[in-house]
């Protein structure tokens, strides 16, 4: 089987045979394969065990012709790493138990080679890259330094992240220093996925809309930068800068060092790119609860965004954030098709 590489030439801005269309938790609770496994085995079980991440990050790819794989993880594996206890409870979300509330609590992170505290995800990548053999890109992630750091002092996800951002105001030397530790444990964290063959990097900022412009650029873009070069000092992969509710953010975050920037639906998708610039690639970017409309109109809003940027290369399709728990999966079979149907330059073979 010739390898699909039209994920890597879109985030290259080379021409593509049809647009490359992967979806954020592509792997998840829509998926009966999935609920069955988890029935069994608890989220961490599932992460840290790599031949069950190896199988869960497979299971989208055998429902649906995906154009990538993104392998089986989570963001908060990494501060938990770093020291702090965390649980998914079930109905309520991730929570840690001893969050960084004060600047003590940043001394109290324990320095970690990624490699070796994370090595599960670092196995299961190994795991995925051999049975993949070249078919497909995987592609590795990451949690972003501020996204990390609002996990890290709330505790758990939250409206306005108001423990976070008094942190970030109040003492602005120890939110530096706790962003700065983030970046370096990310950057290396990162580069080792690539080492165990990860071709692509995706960092999810999924909360760095609540800030200002000015906020963005004085208190998180140079950790995110750093955390970007450290990833890429060695091996020169692709990555991915996902937000959501970027648009005002957009031209700063077109600085991180990211090739390709992803964006919600809340922006129209060419607007997005005139803000970014045409240099860089865009991934996005449908409403993921179009999914629970009807087939037909699930195929015209993928048209609609994919007419908009007709022509130009480096478009990788995907949903504005991730696949809803609920989605019913032949929805997803739906979109995945349309959107090579209707991109698609040469008659499949
Ligand atoms: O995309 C993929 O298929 C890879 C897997 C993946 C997961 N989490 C597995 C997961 C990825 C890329 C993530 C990233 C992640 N995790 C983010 C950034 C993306 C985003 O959605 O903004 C965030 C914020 C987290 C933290 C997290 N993990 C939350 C808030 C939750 C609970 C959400 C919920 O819907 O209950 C998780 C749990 C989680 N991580 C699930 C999955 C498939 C659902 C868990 C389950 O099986 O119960």
């Amino acid at each position: 089987m010739t390898p699909n590489d039209r994920f890597l030439k879109a985030c290259r801005h080379e021409p593509v045979d049809a647009t490359p269309v992967w979806l954020m938790r592509q792997a998840g609770r829509y998926m009966s394969e999935y609920r069955r496994l988890r029935e069994k085995h608890s989220i961490l079980e599932c992460i840290k065990t790599p031949e069950l991440a190896a199988e869960i990050t497979f299971q989208p790819l055998k429902a649906f012709d995906l154009d990538a794989a993104i392998i089986f993880a989570d963001i908060l594996t990494l501060p938990e790493a770093m020291g702090l206890q965390l649980e998914f409870i079930g109905g309520e979300g991730p929570v840690f138990h001893n969050p960084i509330r004060h600047t003590d609590d940043i001394d109290r992170l324990h320095d970690i080679d990624p490699a070796e505290a994370l090595g599960f995800t670092i196995d299961a990548i190994k795991l995925v890259t051999r049975e993949l053999n070249g078919r497909l890109p995987l592609i590795g992630f990451s949690g972003a330094p501020f996204t990390l750091a609002c996990y890290a002092i709330e505790g758990s996800g939250s409206r306005h992240f108001a423990l976070a951002k008094s942190f970030m105001y109040q003492q602005p030397d120890a939110w530096h220093r706790l962003l700065d530790r983030l970046a370096t444990t990310i950057g290396h964290y990162l580069a080792a996925q690539t080492a165990a063959g990860a071709v692509a990097l995706q960092l999810f900022d999924s909360w760095v809309g609540i800030l200002s412009p000015q906020d963005y650029a004085e208190y998180v873009l140079p950790h995110t930068q750093k955390a970007l070069a450290l990833a890429t000092a060695k091996h020169k992969v692709p990555c991915i800068h996902f937000g959501t509710e970027t648009a005002t953010l957009l031209p700063a975050i077109a600085t991180s060092g990211a090739n390709v920037i992803g964006v919600d639906w809340r922006i129209l998708l060419q607007e997005a790119w005139s803000l970014i610039g045409p240099d860089k690639a865009i991934q996005g970017n449908l409403d993921p609860t179009v999914l629970f409309a009807p087939p037909e109109h699930i195929r015209q809003a993928a048209r609609e965004i994919l007419d908009a940027v007709k022509g130009q290369t480096g478009h990788i399709f995907n949903l504005g954030h991730g696949v809803l728990p609920r989605t019913p999966t032949e929805h997803v079979a739906v979109l995945i098709d349309e959107v090579h149907r209707h991109t698609a330059t040469a008659p499949s073979p």
